[in-house]
């Protein structure tokens, strides 16, 4: 299957990104795995003529977004990101008629219609830099409340709340935090910031995905408590191997991100299904939300 894939990858010209939390299979034989700003940056990069995105429906779409000129294809249409889904265009639109004016910092976990609406977008990894980039006193951050409450510890901006979150990392709370540490003494506990504010206070740090790769290969610590979906706990064994692994809780699963096989893969690179392609009137304002982002964080 994977010699299929690959062969089939080649033919295509194409390129097969993989994030952080896909199956092992599917990060066996990405070209690259990484986290969202990672994936983001290179999928404005390629030369390739195609990309196979391996995430979620948000993800294609920013790959959309930055390459039009490219068939970007989501190998299961239906993976897509709770978290995304709590916000609309309509819904925002409604919120700003009703706010003073001021910038609109949204996440890329979410429609491109919103980003099309904001004033610059953000990833796990850049969030507070993009933040104190802003000329302002106050700002809206959409749509993860906990990002945006775990920001604020790291700004003197005002930053108002959009009511959403990853139901993935919401769930993880002190408590099982705490029983991680009584059963792994002495292990550093990393978290994501989509976590909870009073699960991030009690983190040794908080970083994205890729984040937590770096700082766990470099740290002089070997035992880790992984404060994010369990799928990153692959990559961190393959790549820093003689350091033990442990998940801050094993309800922290995205079925979405479990969803692409394979075979799923196989048949979109034959048939070319699934594509994602986002229209012009969108596009243009997000690409200028998606860009002002990562010319910040090259
Ligand atoms: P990062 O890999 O950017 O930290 O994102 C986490 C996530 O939830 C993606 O869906
Ligand atoms: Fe969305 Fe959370 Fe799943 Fe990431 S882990 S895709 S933010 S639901």
């Amino acid at each position: 299957m994977q010699a299929r894939i690959r062969k089939l990858l080649k033919q295509r010209n194409a390129i097969m990104l993989a994030h952080n939390y896909q199956p092992p299979e599917i990060q066996e034989m990405a070209d690259l795995c990484g986290d969202s700003l990672e994936l983001s940056i290179r999928a404005a990069d390629t030369d390739a003529e195609m990309i196979v995105f391996c995430g979620v429906h948000f993800m294609a779409e920013t790959a959309s977004i930055l390459s039009p000129d490219k068939t970007v294809l989501l190998p299961r249409a239906d993976a897509g990101c709770p978290m995304a889904d709590m916000i609309t265009p309509v819904a925002l639109s409604a919120r700003l008629r009703t706010t003073p004016e001021m910038p609109v910092v949204t996440y890329v976990n979410s429609p491109a219609a919103v980003k099309a609406l904001s004033t610059i977008c953000c990833t796990s990894a850049n969030a507070v830099e993009v933040v104190n980039s802003l000329d302002t006193d106050e700002l809206l951050m959409t749509p993860d409340r906990n990002l945006a409450r775990n920001t604020a510890r790291h700004t003197t901006r005002k930053i108002h709340l959009w009511d959403g979150c990853c139901p993935v990392h919401d769930r993880l709370t002190v408590a099982d935090v705490a029983a991680a540490r009584a059963a792994h003494p002495g292990a550093v506990f990393i978290a994501h910031p989509e976590c909870r504010p009073e699960v991030v206070d009690i983190a040794d740090a908080a970083l994205s995905t890729s984040g937590m790769i770096r700082f766990a290969a470099e740290s002089d610590a070997t035992e880790f408590i992984v404060g994010t979906e369990v799928g990153l706990l692959y990559p961190l064994v393959q790549k820093i191997p003689g350091k033990k692994f442990y998940p801050a809780s094993e309800k922290m699963v995205c079925p979405d991100m479990k969803k692409i096989t394979p075979q799923d893969i196989l048949a979109c690179l034959e048939d070319l299904s699934g594509q994602v392609k986002v229209p012009e009137d969108i596009r243009i304002p997000a690409l200028a939300a998606v860009t002002r982002m990562i010319d910040l964080s090259r």
